[in-house]
């Protein structure tokens, strides 16, 4: 569904992050024609003519908004450091859906794999991988998607590079957090030559958020 040439399409990751966004738009008066929740909708049209929503997976916004499929985007920190995002650019962090990005494991777990690599069970395999090579540490990454919190339980992996907030799910399943790698929150993505030709759609929506809940970085 190719949109009109002045459209402007900001994707939004289902989920948490859809959750503390809506309000930030409801707060500026933007309402999308249904409930993103409750609908089985994947675009949605809203009550500011020209602005319309897509809702789609967390870690699919950068790829949407790196190739112009959506003018604008807001999406996690961890998923736009993951996909590389050298292509976009990313004016405002909403600070929301705040977390950290961890290394975590069973106790002990690091010093037990200190003769051989180190095995990491993650969604995140390139930032796993930087993060290790920045420590000069060998290791093997084994690629999840979700429910990392199990890999070291069963003996998939001795540590795992996951989202931590209150901690909940790591202490439950007897993990310990080790160390940060980043601090995550949602952040707005702008596609580059979106940045451009619709200049003056893409400013008040950059306002919009600004003011709404987050910061011009
Ligand atoms: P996908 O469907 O693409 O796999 P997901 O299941 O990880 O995504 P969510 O759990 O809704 O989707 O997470 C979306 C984003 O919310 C994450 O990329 C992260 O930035 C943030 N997030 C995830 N877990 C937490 C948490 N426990 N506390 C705060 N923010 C979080
Ligand atoms: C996220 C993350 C951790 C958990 C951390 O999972 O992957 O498992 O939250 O939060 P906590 O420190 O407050 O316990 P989520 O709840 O999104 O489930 P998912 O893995 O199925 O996406």
């Amino acid at each position: 569904m190719n949109a009109a040439p002045d459209t402007l399409t900001l994707a939004l990751s289902k989920g948490r992050i859809l959750d503390d966004t809506l309000p930030v738009l409801a707060a500026a008066g933007i309402e999308p024609e249904e409930d993103p929740d409750t609908s089985r909708k994947l675009v949605f049209a809203t009550n500011k003519p020209g602005l319309r929503l897509l809702v789609i997976r967390a870690s699919d916004v950068p790829t949407f908004v790196t190739h112009g499929a959506a003018d604008v985007g807001v999406a996690g920190k961890d998923v736009l450091i993951e996909h590389g995002g050298a292509d976009l650019y990313e004016p405002v962090d909403l600070g929301i859906a705040r977390c950290r990005l961890m290394t975590a494991g069973l106790p002990g777990a690091i010093e037990a794999a200190a003769h051989r690599p180190l095995r990491v069970a993650t969604k995140y395999v390139e930032t796993t991988r930087a993060h290790f090579a920045r420590l000069g540490r060998q290791v093997e990454i084994i690629k999840l998607y979700g429910s990392m919190e199990l890999a070291p339980i069963v003996g998939l992996a001795d540590v795992i590079v996951d989202l931590v907030d209150t901690g909940n799910t790591l202490y439950a399943n007897g993990l310990e957090p080790f160390d940060l790698i980043e601090d995550i929150s949602a952040r707005l993505v702008v596609n580059k030559a979106a940045q451009k030709m619709k200049h003056a759609q893409i400013e008040e929506l950059v306002t919009l958020f600004a003011n709404g809940s987050g910061r011009t970085a």
